[in-house]
């Protein structure tokens, strides 16, 4: 049995995730310990996992440090790493939207000013519909971006919502629904397929229960 190498992100989703790793057999008991420990393997049931700061997921698995991960739809859609999506973990389920400031559209014959963290996925959107925009792009907070006239809109995730209602904002429109995938490194899964199989079919299994 050849040792699989699993990225998981750092964090809620992470845990979640590696929640039902751990149903379906492949646990890893330390990894619950409260520590700073990074990396975590179980021989027996052949699988190593670590954690990753989860926009760093998919280049771990696209370079093939890790021969499978989990990732944000939002991370794939963004940075298109070359990497086989085989599930949807129906995990962390949020969505991409566009919103501004409550009660305010912004006037369609000036260029749009669109604060994100999310170029490309802003990008692709407005140019399918034949808006013209101007980018700027921002790395956290983007909600403040409207409120300190920086941007007309923002492109972010709204999960619960809280954070564009505590802000006087509202979704204007919905651009992408996002959940967790689990991704696998394109090499890896022909060498290691009856491995990557094996997971994924139980995956699936624990899924649909
Ligand atoms: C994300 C996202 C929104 C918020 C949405 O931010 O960018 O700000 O969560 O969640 P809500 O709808 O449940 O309020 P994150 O916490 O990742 O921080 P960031 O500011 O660094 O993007």
């Amino acid at each position: 049995m050849k040792m699989l190498n699993i990225a998981l992100p750092k964090g809620r989703l992470g845990e979640k995730a590696y929640g039902i790793f751990e149903k379906i057999g492949y646990g890893c008991p330390e990894i619950r310990e409260d520590s700073r420990k990074l990396i975590f393997e179980n021989a027996e049931s052949g699988v190593r996992y670590f954690w990753a700061k989860p926009s760093d997921v998919a280049i771990y698995v696209e370079r093939g440090a890790a021969d499978i991960g989990i990732v944000g739809k939002d991370i794939l859609l963004e940075y298109g790493p070359d990497v086989y999506e085989l599930l949807d973990l129906g995990l962390g389920k949020c969505r991409m939207a566009a919103a501004g400031p409550k009660g305010r559209r912004p006037s369609p014959d000036r260029t749009l000013r669109v604060a994100t963290k999310f170029s490309r996925i802003a990008r692709a959107y407005y140019e399918s519909r034949g808006r013209e925009i101007d980018i700027i792009h921002l790395n956290g907070s983007i909600e403040i971006a409207p409120l300190l006239d920086l941007s007309d809109i923002i492109v972010d995730i709204v999960e619960t919502g809280s954070t564009l209602r505590e802000n006087d904002l509202e979704v204007y429109e919905e651009i992408v629904p996002i959940s967790a995938r689990l991704v696998a490194n394109k090499a890896a899964y022909k060498f290691k397929s009856a491995e990557i199989e094996r997971i994924c079919a139980a995956l699936r299994g624990e899924l649909e229960k």
